[in-house]
């Protein structure tokens, strides 16, 4: 039942997240607008917005905490972005504090908010999309790599040019440095030798008989089937080049 409820209330979090962002960010530029002698009638319209973005983001905070007891997402990044929505909460409560009482402070209070609703925001856009989400458009890797064309086949590197791009593209969302589902980070040779938390996943020597290339096997309705049966599945051919690719760990032999 507990798990039920964290599991539904969590999984709100990314919706209910907007409200506290766009109310709170609205409280703030009706601050500033108010201050002008045209706009000063909609100064009462600040302290509504206020109340409503606390209390919006104290049911983020609670949804999110929720999120995090039943997800593998990195801890690293879960407790950054934690700790930052907690604080961004309790500063909201702070500035709807002090709006009628001391204006010098409400105004330092109102810029800190602003900064702390763009830091929460974009440390659980990182968790949701990657580390590298914002800057990828400038040619960084992104999980969606693009598989390139080789040039020539003689000279492919076995990892690099055909191993990482379909780990890459069908087991990046669960197991790399956003979440690490099973314990398991397969982005990286040093990672993928490491194995999970039920230990190697790959059998030095003979890539044909490990874990990895077992639970692409499964029959897809298999509960250990890898990737799980509601995602996108690699194609018979991607999973004869996993198994052909004993090179894996013949490389680092
Ligand atoms: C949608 C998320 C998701 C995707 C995509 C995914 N996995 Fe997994 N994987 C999981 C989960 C969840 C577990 C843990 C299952 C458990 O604990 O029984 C897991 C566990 C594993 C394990 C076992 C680790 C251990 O030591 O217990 C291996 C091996 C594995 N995955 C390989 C892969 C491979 C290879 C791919 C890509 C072809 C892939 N996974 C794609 C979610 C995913």
């Amino acid at each position: 039942m507990q798990q039920f409820l964290s599991e539904f209330i969590g999984h709100f979090h990314p919706v209910i997240v907007h409200l506290p962002i766009g109310i709170l960010l609205l409280a703030a530029i009706l601050y500033w607008l108010s201050l002008k002698k045209r706009y000063s009638a909609i100064r009462p319209a600040v302290r509504i917005s206020l109340l409503l973005g606390m209390l919006s983001a104290f049911a983020a905070t609670i949804s999110g905490y929720l999120l995090s007891t039943i997800d593998d997402y990195d801890q690293g990044m879960i407790s950054r972005h934690q700790w930052f929505g907690i604080v961004t909460t309790i500063i909201s409560a702070i500035a709807y504090y002090l709006e009628n009482k001391n204006q010098k402070q409400f105004q330092w209070i109102i810029l800190l908010l602003v900064i702390m609703i763009t830091l929460t925001g974009h440390f659980g856009g990182s968790l949701t999309h990657g580390e590298d989400y914002l800057t990828s458009a400038f040619g960084n890797y992104s999980s969606e790599q693009k598989i390139k064309p080789i040039a020539n086949v003689q000279e492919a590197m076995v990892y690099e040019d055909i191993i990482q791009p379909i780990l890459a593209n069908k087991c990046y969302s669960c197991h790399s440095s956003r979440k690490q589902k099973g314990g398991l980070r397969l982005d990286d040779i040093e990672w993928i030798l490491k194995g999970g938390k039920n230990g190697k996943v790959v059998k030095p020597g003979d890539a044909g008989e490990s874990e990895i290339i077992h639970r692409t096997q499964l029959p897809r309705e298999h509960e250990d089937h890898m990737p799980p049966k509601e995602k996108t599945q690699p194609s018979k051919m991607q999973i004869q080049l996993l198994k052909w690719s004993r090179s894996l760990s013949n490389r680092v032999r």
